[in-house]
């Protein structure tokens, strides 16, 4: 079964159809969503210095890590390390990522459904004085409305991982990654000609380290892995389908760079906005769906218009990472279980689907852990503790078990690119995980202890 499998195995058919897809992977909710909300609550540009520091020194190692483990061992985040270290526990890197990705894309597509949902209420229109908290709230402590598009947008994403990796996966993304850059621009051109856009820009710029905190490096460090979709074996699954001829350090620094750039446009996007027309950054989860409206709504022109394409853009970002959720836990149950594909889809997407209910405010009203509902619950063990932990693993696993030496052999061949000498042993072996254990340590204790 498995070396039938294993003869059927798609492959990329481009170098771009692999970067469109990893960088779609890439770019989602983490940086149009989460990445701008973050930085308006840890201190605009001094948490931007930490996370592009985070990014350069943790994330490209990691990202390199990654893909030359899936394009050397051809496999799935579990059969990778059953491959390279054969009756070794290695493979519970992987397992902890299939168990990531379930918990990760149960509540992403909540929050892409909350997104698809306002694409409509924009249509519907935003008009200056509506009540946008007000109508964030009652969307979102509703239930059929909420459950329905939870329901569209895992069905669009079955859909698309059931259809396979050059059909469903690489089709999809040469549509959506180009039209998710010209809304992009779209909208950092109009937030940067609103009349008073420059005091967003100074805010996003200018840092103010007075705002960071041991919290804030483990928000940053978190953020990291979740923006590069890092931690989990996603770029491992995804490498698993590039040939072997395939460059692995100047791939992955495409991925990391549109990634970072994205991000940073989004902040662009939308800070120069809140600013202009009066709003406060640091709103919390709240800023695409309450602060962004009311910036739509008193635009002098095109607000609801905007609005709407604001709402395309993260639904699309959406879209083209949930799939890459979905498919480390397609691929595993493929390759280790001999399922096929589409049914794996289905029986996968549906209890996400499920697992992602609960995240809903008024079905479990009253749950609290260390101060969060539901959602922050699931974001904080994925985000917070599997993503760094399974990133931490994979630094020891790939600088000592394979050792720093062979990976650097690995990524090397075949010649060309950016050429991967010691600096990256030393960054595997030392900096990577001592860095992710500190800042672990320290900041679970400072969440704990409140
Ligand atoms: N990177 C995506 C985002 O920023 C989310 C994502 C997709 C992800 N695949 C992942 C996060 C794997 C962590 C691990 O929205």
């Amino acid at each position: 079964m498995s070396a039938q499998n294993e003869a059927q195995r798609e492959q990329w058919t481009s170098r771009l159809g692999f970067i469109l897809a990893a960088s779609g992977s890439a770019v989602g909710l983490g940086n149009i969503w989460r990445f701008p909300y973050v930085v308006g609550e840890n201190g605009g540009a001094a948490f931007v210095v930490i996370y592009l520091a985070i990014i350069l020194l943790i994330g490209y190692p990691i990202m390199m890590s990654e893909m030359v483990i899936g394009r050397k061992t051809q496999k799935n985040a579990v059969g990778a390390f059953l491959n390279m270290a054969p009756g070794a526990p290695w493979w519970v890197i992987g397992a902890l990522g299939v168990f990531s990705g379930f918990v990760i894309l149960s509540f992403y597509s909540v929050v892409a459904g909350w997104s698809m949902a306002y694409m409509v209420k924009a249509l519907q229109g935003f008009t200056p004085g509506m009540d946008f908290e007000g109508m964030f709230f009652d969307h979102i402590l509703g239930v059929s409305g909420p459950l329905v598009w939870h329901a569209i947008f895992m069905a669009i994403t079955l859909g698309i991982i059931g259809a396979g990796v050059v059909k469903g996966i690489q089709r999809t993304v040469k549509i959506l990654m180009p039209a998710l850059f010209i809304l992009l621009l779209v909208l950092a051109v109009r937030a940067l000609t609103l009349p008073g856009a420059a005091a967003g820009v100074a805010y996003y710029l200018r840092p103010d380290f007075s705002q960071i905190s041991a919290d804030s490096f483990l928000t940053a460090i978190g953020q990291s892995f979740f923006t590069l979709s890092l931690g989990m074996g996603c770029m491992i699954t995804y490498g698993s389908y590039m040939n072997k001829g395939e460059n692995i350090s100047d791939n992955a620094a495409w991925v990391v760079g549109l990634d970072t750039g994205i991000a940073l446009i989004a902040g662009f996007a939308i800070f120069p906005a809140v600013f202009a027309l009066g709003f406060d950054p640091g709103q919390g989860a709240g800023l695409a769906f309450i602060t962004l409206p009311a910036v739509f709504a008193s635009m002098p022109f095109g607000g609801s218009l905007f609005g709407f394409l604001f709402f395309a853009l993260l639904s699309v970002a959406a879209v083209t990472s949930a799939i890459s959720l979905l498919e480390v836990v397609v691929a595993w149950l493929v390759d280790e279980k001999g399922m096929p594909r589409v049914k794996a889809s289905l029986i996968i997407g549906a209890i996400i689907f499920v697992v992602g209910i609960p995240t809903f405010p008024t079905i479990m009203g009253d749950f609290s852990f260390l101060g969060g509902d539901v959602m922050d619950t699931y974001e904080f063990f994925a985000n917070d503790i599997a993503l760094p932990l399974g990133g931490l693993l994979m630094s020891i696993f790939v600088g000592y078990v394979w050792t720093a030496k062979k990976a650097q052999e690995e990524i090397n061949t075949p010649k060309g690119g950016i050429f991967v000498g010691d600096w990256f042993g030393f960054l595997i072996k030392y900096v990577v995980p001592v860095a992710i254990a500190v800042i672990l340590v320290m900041g679970l204790y400072s969440k704990i202890t409140g």
